[in-house]
């Protein structure tokens, strides 16, 4: 494995001979796919049979919409491929008309004949495809995207390698489509580490998987698969954080990471008795109605719009109660891959623990989509410091969370119908009046314990 990856990256830049390059290329694949036949003669009659038309260097086909569909399948790297012991025609099952090839066959596209092949794959990759249908592409795929990846996209089933046979980094099928985050990856750690030294460095399937693929800002799905490789992250961190495990909950791992991103309070919107976070059922577009509606200028929700926002929310959703937990995180989805090196990562807690700090300039509030992906509508970065009015940001995660009820507390109010939105509002004044001294006293404390 790993020589085939050295003959791909180094020997193939030094010789620039594309003979030498194609021999030493077909050595690596022959020595490296022992699994499949061998060779072109070790292939089924029936593949042969259908090979004896197809492996022709040039043979096309016109498709309605004006493409060309190449129809060419080379016999040896089918047959070094991992399917050189399948049968053409079980995936091609409606190839077995004596009349095929004679006759002309209306295709529509490149992209429609890809996706109508998929469920070819279904008789013998049960739970890959189990794995994908439960992914967000395929939710993309069904809601009519015709960008998101089918199986085909992501493996040329006439030529498939081992998926063990190491490649290198830009191999990944995922390069193709997310090339901004490629480039990005590539440059940091993780990249560069697995660009050198293979496999213990994760590649993108391995933080996002390769075919449950969920939205990558989803509950907690990326920060688990970070601590399945890095076990001792929490215990290190404890070392110089207080209450680590408490920090990530409410930090994405790479706004600390990745020191050069912008970064911004998402507030998610999530039912306080399951934790999880509230999704938007499909055709039923709820949060866009009703953040347009509440913010009519298009200028970032204020904080009466929010609080009334979450009365709509808690309207019909029975004893499940609607409540906000805010998340810090990189502001865009390239930043959360240009993960550096610890030495570069945020340690210094004034850069969030103080009045204006960078991070909380910013603010969003999310709901999960239809297929995972989160929609979005500004919010007034004022709401946090007119909600909390203190230098510290421990008001802005407790809106709604355990610790400071608040939100909770105006929510009961707000859904009893007991007040208006305006005493609503005195309420707020009030409360913050009094967690203000509350928390002042407990910053005090911070302090004290961070001199000592
Ligand atoms: C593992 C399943 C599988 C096997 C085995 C397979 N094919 Fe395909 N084939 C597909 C899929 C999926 C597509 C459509 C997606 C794409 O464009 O690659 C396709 C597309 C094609 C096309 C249209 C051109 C193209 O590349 O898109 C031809 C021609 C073709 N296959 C011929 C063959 C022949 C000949 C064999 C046997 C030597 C074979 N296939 C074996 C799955 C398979
Ligand atoms: C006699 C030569 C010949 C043989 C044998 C042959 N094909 Fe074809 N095949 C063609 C031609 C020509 C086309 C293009 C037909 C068209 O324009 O619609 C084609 C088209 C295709 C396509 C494109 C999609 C479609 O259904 O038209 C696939 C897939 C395909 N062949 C697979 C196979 C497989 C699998 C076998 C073996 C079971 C096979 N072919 C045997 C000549 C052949
Ligand atoms: C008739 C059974 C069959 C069908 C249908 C089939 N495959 Fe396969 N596939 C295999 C076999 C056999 C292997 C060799 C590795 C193995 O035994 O799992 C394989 C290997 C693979 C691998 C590489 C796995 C590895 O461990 O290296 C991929 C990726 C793959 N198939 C994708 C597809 C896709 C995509 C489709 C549908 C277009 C498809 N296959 C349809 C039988 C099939
Ligand atoms: C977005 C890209 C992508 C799509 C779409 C995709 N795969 Fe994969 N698949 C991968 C990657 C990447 C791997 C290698 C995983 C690894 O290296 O651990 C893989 C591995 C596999 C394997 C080898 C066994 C395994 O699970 O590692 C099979 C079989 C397979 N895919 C079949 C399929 C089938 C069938 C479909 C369609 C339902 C599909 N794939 C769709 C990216 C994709
Ligand atoms: C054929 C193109 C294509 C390929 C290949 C592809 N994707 Fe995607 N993917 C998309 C499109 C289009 C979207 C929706 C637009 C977006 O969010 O970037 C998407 C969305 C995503 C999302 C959700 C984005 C969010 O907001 O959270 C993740 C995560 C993702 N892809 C990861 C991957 C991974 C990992 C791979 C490789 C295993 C991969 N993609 C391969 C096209 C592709
Ligand atoms: C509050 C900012 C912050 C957050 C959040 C954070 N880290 Fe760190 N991390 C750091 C700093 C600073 C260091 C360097 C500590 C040192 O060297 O003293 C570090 C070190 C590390 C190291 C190297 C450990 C070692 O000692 O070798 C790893 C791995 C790591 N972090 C992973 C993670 C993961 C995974 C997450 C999310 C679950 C995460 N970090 C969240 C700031 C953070
Ligand atoms: C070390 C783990 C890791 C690797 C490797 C990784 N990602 Fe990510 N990815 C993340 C994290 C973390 C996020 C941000 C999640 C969040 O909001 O907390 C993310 C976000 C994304 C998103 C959503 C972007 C958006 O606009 O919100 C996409 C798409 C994505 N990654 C694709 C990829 C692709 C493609 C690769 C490989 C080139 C890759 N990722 C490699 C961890 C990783
Ligand atoms: C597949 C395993 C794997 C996954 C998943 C993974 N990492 Fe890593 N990570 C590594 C390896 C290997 C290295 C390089 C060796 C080392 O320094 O530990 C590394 C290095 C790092 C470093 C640099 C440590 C240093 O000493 O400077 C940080 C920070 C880091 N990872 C954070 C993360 C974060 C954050 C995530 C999730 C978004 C993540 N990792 C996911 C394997 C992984
Ligand atoms: C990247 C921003 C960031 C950095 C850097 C950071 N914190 Fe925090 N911290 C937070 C957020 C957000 C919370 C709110 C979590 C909560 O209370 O639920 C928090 C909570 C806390 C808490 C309350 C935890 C609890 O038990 O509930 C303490 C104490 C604290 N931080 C101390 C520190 C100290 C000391 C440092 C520096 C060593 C530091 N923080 C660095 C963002 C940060």
């Amino acid at each position: 494995m790993k020589r085939s990856h050295a003959i791909g990256q180094s020997r193939l830049a030094r010789f620039p001979a594309s003979w030498l390059a194609a021999g030493l290329m077909a050595v690596a694949l022959a020595a490296s796919a022992p699994a499949s036949a061998a060779s072109a003669d070790d292939l089924s009659s029936e593949t042969r049979a259908c090979l004896d038309c197809h492996d022709k260097p040039v043979l096309n086909k016109a498709l309605d919409n004006g493409e060309t569909l190449s129809l060419a399948i080379s016999a040896p790297a089918y047959a070094a491929s991992r399917h050189g012991e399948t049968d053409c025609t079980d995936c091609h099952s409606d190839v077995d008309d004596p009349a095929h090839g004679k006759t002309k066959k209306a295709i529509k596209s490149r992209r429609d004949y890809a996706v109508g092949m998929g469920d070819s794959c279904n008789d013998c990759h049960k739970r890959q495809v189990k794995a994908y249908d439960d992914g967000v592409h395929a939710a993309m795929v069904s809601a009519g995207s015709d960008k998101a990846p089918v199986c085909a996209d992501c493996h040329n089933p006439h030529t498939q390698p081992n998926v063990k046979q190491a490649q290198p980094i830009d191999a990944t099928p995922c390069a193709q489509c997310h090339k901004e985050i490629f480039k990005a990856y590539a440059k940091d750690v993780h990249g560069q580490e697995r660009a050198a030294r293979g496999k213990a460095a994760p590649s993108c399937a391995d933080c996002h998987k390769a075919h449950a693929v969920k939205a990558a800002s989803f509950g907690t799905g990326i920060k688990d698969a970070c601590l399945a490789c890095h076990e001792n992250a929490v215990a290190q961190h404890q070392e110089w954080l207080p209450n680590a495990a408490r920090h990530f909950e409410a930090i994405s791992c790479p706004a600390c990471h990745a020191p050069n991103a912008k970064r911004r309070v998402n507030l998610r919107l999530i039912n306080a008795s399951t934790q999880a976070q509230l999704s938007e059922k499909k055709g039923v577009p709820l949060f866009e109605e009703r953040t347009t509606a509440a913010d009519t200028a298009n200028m970032g929700l204020d904080e009466r719009a929010l609080l009334s926002l979450l009365k709509e929310f808690n309207q019909g959703s029975g004893n499940d109660k609607v409540v906000l937990q805010g998340r810090l995180e990189v502001s865009a989805g390239v930043e959360a891959h240009q993960i550096s090196d610890k030495e570069h990562a945020i340690k210094d807690c004034d850069a969030c623990h103080r009045s204006g700090a960078e991070p909380f300039q910013s603010v969003t509030l999310t709901i999960a989509g239809p297929d995972g992906r989160p929609l979005r509508h500004g919010v007034q970065e004022k709401v946090l410091t007119s909600l909390t009015s203190i230098d510290s940001v421990r008001g802005f995660y407790a809106i709604g969370a355990s610790r400071i009820k608040l939100l909770d507390v105006l929510l009961v109010l707000v859904v009893l119908g007991a007040v208006s939105v305006p005493a609503a509002h005195m309420s707020l004044k009030w409360y913050f009046r009094r967690r203000r001294a509350q928390e002042e006293a407990a910053k005090s404390t911070m302090q004290d314990r961070n001199a000592n």
